[in-house]
């Protein structure tokens, strides 16, 4: 069966060509295709690991070389990941004439680099996410305000190489959302506000188990709008979906996005 015969499939890309506003949420799931690990399900990142063993302040505070021993384990093969058909199928969508807004759970800056390379270099900025749980590719300072772009290797061997703060020497730390903290306020209120007004919310590829980002297509639903779920499992979400699309979004993606620019 191709994704044009699921169940649907007709009916979503029909309320998508009609929308004027569309916002989309995404998870883990949209990354899986390029080798990104989801954190739930049977290869799961949170299956070997305790999240509440390295995904905390406290663990931070605890042993930061360990912390940062398996932030730079993931973040070297998040480096090798590239977008998959269906960041690009959005980064397209973003970038065309409706007016889209993609915000993301996830961290690995694949839906940047999608829009980056579909723009051509122009202007990419209508594909770049809203990042709810920050960027692994950032650092912040533990103590000050200090905050950069860093992508490249840091060394975890002890407490003395990990990457200091050049302002005021205090630890850096990877620029994500840890358990127990809260999202930016006005990032997460600018997803909302987003939602709230589009006609459609596209979901794709997350649990819908983590909250508030989990609760930024409710905003849409409320306001009259339709969400439409891609996922090939179900979700909290999926009764609440005015279509749920089973596949992948690699696959369901692109034909569902074709020539809607
Ligand atoms: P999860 O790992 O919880 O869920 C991944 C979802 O993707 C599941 O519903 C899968 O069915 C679906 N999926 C798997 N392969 C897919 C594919 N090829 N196409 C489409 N969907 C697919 O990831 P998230 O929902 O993103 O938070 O998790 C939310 C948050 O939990 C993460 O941002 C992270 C974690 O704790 C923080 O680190 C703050
Ligand atoms: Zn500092």
């Amino acid at each position: 069966m191709t994704s044009m015969d699921t169940e649907g499939f007709q009916e979503a890309r029909d309320l998508l060509a009609s929308a004027d506003v569309v916002s989309v949420l995404s998870g883990a799931g949209v990354s899986a295709e390029s080798g990104v690990p989801t954190f739930r399900g049977e290869e799961g990142l949170w299956k070997s690991y305790q999240p509440e063993e390295l995904a905390t302040p406290q663990a931070f505070r605890r042993d930061p070389r360990l912390v940062w021993e398996w932030y730079d384990w993931r973040r070297g093969k998040i480096r090798a990941c590239k977008p998959n058909p269906g960041h690009e199928a959005l980064a397209r969508f973003a970038l065309g004439s409706r007016t889209v807004r993609i915000v993301t759970q996830n961290v690995d800056g694949l839906h940047e680099e999608a829009a980056r390379k579909a723009s051509g270099g122009n202007d990419p900025s209508p594909g770049l996410p809203l990042e709810l749980h920050g960027s692994i590719f950032r650092v912040k300072c533990t103590s000050c305000t200090y905050k950069v772009p860093h992508r490249d290797p840091i060394s975890a061997d002890s407490l003395e190489t990990l990457p200091k703060c050049p302002v005021c020497g205090s630890l850096l730390r990877p620029d994500v959302v840890w358990f127990g903290e809260s999202l930016d306020a006005e990032i997460l209120s600018e997803a909302f506000r987003v939602a709230q007004g589009s006609q459609v919310c596209l979901v794709v590829g997350t649990s819908a188990l983590v909250h508030p980002a989990a609760s930024v297509p409710l905003a849409t639903r409320d306001s009259g709008g339709r969400i439409i779920e891609v996922n090939p499992t179900e979700t909290p979400l999926s009764p609440l979906a005015r279509v749920s699309l089973r596949g992948a979004s690699g696959e369901v993606l692109p034909p569902l996005l074709e020539g809607l620019d």
